[in-house]
């Protein structure tokens, strides 16, 4: 069951959720989370939490039928399988021309992600969000967060002359041909632990291919840092499978949220009631972007502005694949766990960051994937559909096209140097780039136009977003560790002056 009220209530256990939770917690305030997900801490009878990557059970996806794998085909061989309906870990939102890939249960997009852990750099900082102090992220709470997030960094020698890493070095290898400099990517991943697994020392998880489904073993998630420090405060309690779905106001002033409670299936058990003094939005860039407009629309918070639904982007995402020449391997080991990108970001107008991904299927494949983070300045919106009662997100295939481009301008000049070609046979259809899906949407609730530069929604006391829907639809680098910073920097200031005041 759910308490009747609590003095602060958080909507979602990623990133801004886990961070907030943490210092509410330390600082004495007793705090509900509100998780529509699972906790994924027990074994099931193979023994391991998560579903096998390369054999998707029912734990793999978020209620539905059919995995859904983010490379749609082999040698246009569709390579997903029929599961069956469960609430599993990941999810694919489908909205037209973008589907979005989230993570669902204690701990979020921590739980699939890639655990690629990267500050962004400091003059994109000051161009995406002008009005934030810099001196104060990058002297106060990006070391925050990347301290408490426990983000490591690889040992160099090892990356020389170990197994797992042999497809980045053949990247690298290309890169550098055509005049392109590469970076390390520091990680959640344990990279000692990832040591033992290659010297066969201990349980395998990035060497057993496993990444978007959940890693049995290594990641750093939430649950692990954030989350179980905010636990071992005493004050904060964690709710699974409770999904948020309507907020009003009461006369009081205090808030009031109908709260779904869901089965394993997705069906409902129960819909309750529970107030909140403070309420925080950490359902990720979807998910409170969502609630907002609802509440805003349905007429729960009629004083919610136009700017709700405004600015998402995806982070400039494409991916695209390479076909290597017989000689060049990349070897049958290949960590799930990228650690080292392609940094053409300086190139003035075509700025690229595309991490080398792994293809760990386990056999060679000769193949080179890459995940490209581009700067694209178009944005998508939402608006809300009463029939579904849900956000649609307003995004077009053409709005996608300048990230293209710009990946294009780069792989074409590796594939010329090395001689090689793009793989057409990877996204479904033939197609050389895939930008119909993103794993890092941002946006929504924008810091400093839906919110003030707090995450404070204007129009309302007391009612926040913590999450990647204040992020203005890029940053440059993988998102996580911007999303926490900034959730870092704004609850110092809202326990100062909203709450202990
Ligand atoms: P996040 O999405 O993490 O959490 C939101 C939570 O709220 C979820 O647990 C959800 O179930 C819950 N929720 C939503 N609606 C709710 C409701 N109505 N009621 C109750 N609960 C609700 N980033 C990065 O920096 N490095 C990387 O390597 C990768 N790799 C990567 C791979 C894949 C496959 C994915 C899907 C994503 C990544 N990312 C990434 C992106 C990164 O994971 C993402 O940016 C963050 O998880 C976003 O953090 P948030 O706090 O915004 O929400």
């Amino acid at each position: 069951g759910l308490p009747d009220f609590s003095p602060a209530v958080v909507i979602g256990t990623g990133y801004g959720a886990a961070a907030t939770a943490l210092r509410l917690g330390e600082a004495g305030i007793p705090t509900v989370m509100l998780e529509m997900g699972q906790l994924w801490d027990t074994p099931t009878a193979d023994g391991s939490v998560f579903s096998p990557m390369l054999s998707p059970d029912k734990r793999s996806m978020w209620l539905k039928e059919r995995s859904e794998m983010p490379l749609a085909s082999f040698l246009w061989i569709d390579i997903n399988t029929n599961i069956e309906r469960y609430a599993g870990v990941l999810d694919r939102v489908h909205y037209g021309d973008m589907s979005v890939y989230l993570g669902r249960g204690v701990g979020g997009g921590s739980l699939v992600n890639g655990a690629m852990a990267v500050t962004p750099r400091r003059s994109y900082f000051e161009e995406i969000l002008p009005d934030v102090d810099a001196d104060e992220m990058y002297g106060t709470y990006f070391p925050r967060a990347n301290a408490a997030l426990g983000v490591n960094e690889i040992d160099r020698d090892w990356f020389e002359d170990c197994d797992s890493y042999r497809y980045a070095r053949l990247s690298r290898k290309h890169a550098e041909k055509a005049g392109y400099r590469t970076a390390f990517v520091p990680s959640v991943y344990d990279f000692d632990y990832m040591r033992r697994e290659e010297a066969g020392e201990v349980p395998r998880s990035a060497l057993d291919s496993e990444v978007i489904f959940g890693n049995n073993h290594g990641k750093r998630s939430l649950d692990k840092t954030y989350l179980a420090a905010a636990l071992g405060t005493g004050n904060v309690t964690i709710k699974t499978l409770q999904e948020v779905r309507d907020i009003r106001r009461s006369a009081d002033g205090t808030y009031r949220l109908t709260v779904r409670e869901l089965d394993e299936t997705g069906g409902t058990v129960a819909r309750r009631e529970m107030g909140a003094r403070h309420l925080f939005l950490g359902a990720g860039s979807i998910g409170s972007t969502e609630l907002l407009l609802r509440a805003r629309d349905t007429g729960t918070l009629p004083g919610l502005g136009e700017e709700i639904g405004q600015g998402w982007g995806p982070n400039g995402n494409v991916m695209l694949g390479r076909a290597n020449h017989a000689w060049d391997l990349t070897g049958t080991l290949q960590s799930g766990m990228p650690a080292l990108g392609i940094d053409a970001w300086d190139d003035p107008d075509n700025p690229v960051f595309a991490e080398i991904a792994p293809m760990p299927a386990g056999v060679e494949l000769w193949v080179s994937l890459y995940l490209a983070i581009t700067k694209n300045p178009a944005r998508g919106h939402f608006t809300y559909d009463a029939a579904s009662d849900s956000a649609k997100l307003h995004w077009t295939a053409e709005q996608g096209q300048a990230s293209i481009d710009a990946a294009k301008v780069h792989f074409d000049r590796i594939n010329g140097v090395n001689n090689t070609v793009y793989r057409h046979d990877l996204f479904g259809d033939t197609r050389a780039f895939e930008n119909r899906f993103t794993y890092h949407p941002l946006g929504g609730a924008v810091l400093g136009e839906a919110t003030d530069l707090y995450g404070r929604v204007k129009g309302y006391d007391n009612l926040y977003v913590i999450d990647g829907a204040l992020v203005p639809g890029s940053t440059g680098v993988n998102p996580f560790v911007t999303i926490t910073a900034l959730a870092e920097r704004n609850v110092d200031r809202i326990l100062a002056e909203d709450i202990r005041s």
